[in-house]
């Protein structure tokens, strides 16, 4: 099987998840069959599934492998749930930082004690749950397809896109948020172009933006995280355009680290800056981005290059996986129900009135 953004990155079949293992691309394009919970989890954390919308689905699954897993030893449905609930706690801790993971969580929550109110057969609320994960799986491509149809509309004929990290159908159940931008765009006109940034330390722009482009046959050019500014001073780059793991309810967004020096590179250069995210990543409980928990990552992904050290021993390192970008830096925040504009205290209540 070979990728297309038609594929589903992650996709419930019976009663296992199927992921496709995104630490191997672009030397490998595989599937994984997941059956446990405890595996998903563990794929979460090590990135085999990764992006903000892949890792939401990812803990809805997790959720219903476990409780396949606790109806071989519960038969009252109280006990279960609340062996559930522990459960799905757990899955909410595998990543700190992409709010889709406990949004999702939360969804089949939600799931779990409306069985328990209606005094389901545990057979029932599993049922509940699967199909629970299967509706917010299927909405997460339809809601990529209105982000990149709303989004082509801002995309000026001929440009040049830049994205940092990966916000393609990789990181989401397909299609894509900045990605799917730029695929709505470029059915539409297919003289844009893409410029992608490598995105240290984990090269998802590297790996995995220019695996899909060039896949999709979308012209791409890939370049180093340091070099966006000398590109924007060219009048190389037309607009940018990224994904998001949290956005605060001011419209402060955390993405992937160097998010931030691109938006500031992209407001000195005048270079409009914009988010392409669902509502799901909208954290309406906290006020800013100072409130958004950064996640610390292995030194190991600085340190090292393809398993080899290219440091020597003794140097101090520091790795968070994410920065928050200021609202006062973004243009405009790319969403299935449409595009929100400053002041986004404003527009984002408006979008979940
Ligand atoms: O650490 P990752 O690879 O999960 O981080 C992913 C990103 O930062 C993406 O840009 C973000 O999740 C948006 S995905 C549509």
């Amino acid at each position: 099987m070979r990728f297309n953004s038609k594929i589903k990155t992650i996709q419930w079949i019976d009663n296992y998840s199927r992921i496709i293992d995104q630490t191997i691309i672009p030397y490998e394009f595989k599937y994984l069959d997941i059956t446990s919970g405890d595996e998903m989890v563990n794929a979460i954390k090590t990135m085999i599934v990764r992006g903000a919308p892949a890792i939401g689905i990812a803990g809805a699954h997790a959720i219903v492998l476990y409780a396949q897993e606790l109806e071989k030893t519960y038969t009252d449905l109280n006990e279960f749930a609340q062996e559930l609930i522990k459960k799905a706690d757990y899955v909410n801790e595998a990543r700190p930082t992409a709010v889709n993971l406990m949004w999702a969580v939360k969804k089949q929550k939600e799931v779990i004690n409306n069985g328990v109110n209606n005094n389901l057969s545990i057979h029932e609320l599993i049922n509940n749950l699967k199909e629970n994960g299967i509706k917010l799986e299927n909405e997460d491509v339809e809601i990529n397809k209105k982000i990149g149809d709303y989004g082509a509309e801002i995309v000026p004929k001929g440009a040049t896109i830049l994205t940092h990290c990966n916000a393609g159908a990789l990181a989401t159940v397909g299609y894509g948020t900045a990605l799917g931008v730029v695929r709505s765009a470029y059915a539409n006109d297919n003289t844009i172009q893409v410029f992608a940034d490598e995105t240290r330390p984990r090269q998802q722009g590297a790996r995995l933006t220019t695996f899909e482009l060039v896949t999709d046959g979308i012209p791409v050019t890939l370049i180093t995280d340091g070099m966006c500014s000398y590109f924007m001073k060219q009048g190389k780059i037309d607009l940018v355009i990224t994904g998001a793991d949290r956005i605060a309810a001011n419209g402060d967004s955390a993405n992937k680290i160097g998010t931030y020096t691109v938006a500031i590179a992209a407001k000195y250069h005048n270079v409009p800056f914009y988010i392409a995210a669902p509502l799901s990543t909208i954290d309406t409980s906290i006020k800013t981005g100072d409130e958004i928990v950064i996640e610390e990552r292995s030194h190991e992904e600085v340190t090292h290059i393809n398993g080899k050290n290219i440091c020597i021993d003794g140097v101090n390192i520091i790795n968070p996986g994410f920065d928050v970008t200021p609202h006062e830096l973004i243009a405009g925040i790319i969403t299935e129900k449409g595009i929100l504009r400053p002041d986004y205290k404003t527009s984002i209540a408006e979008a979940f009135a």
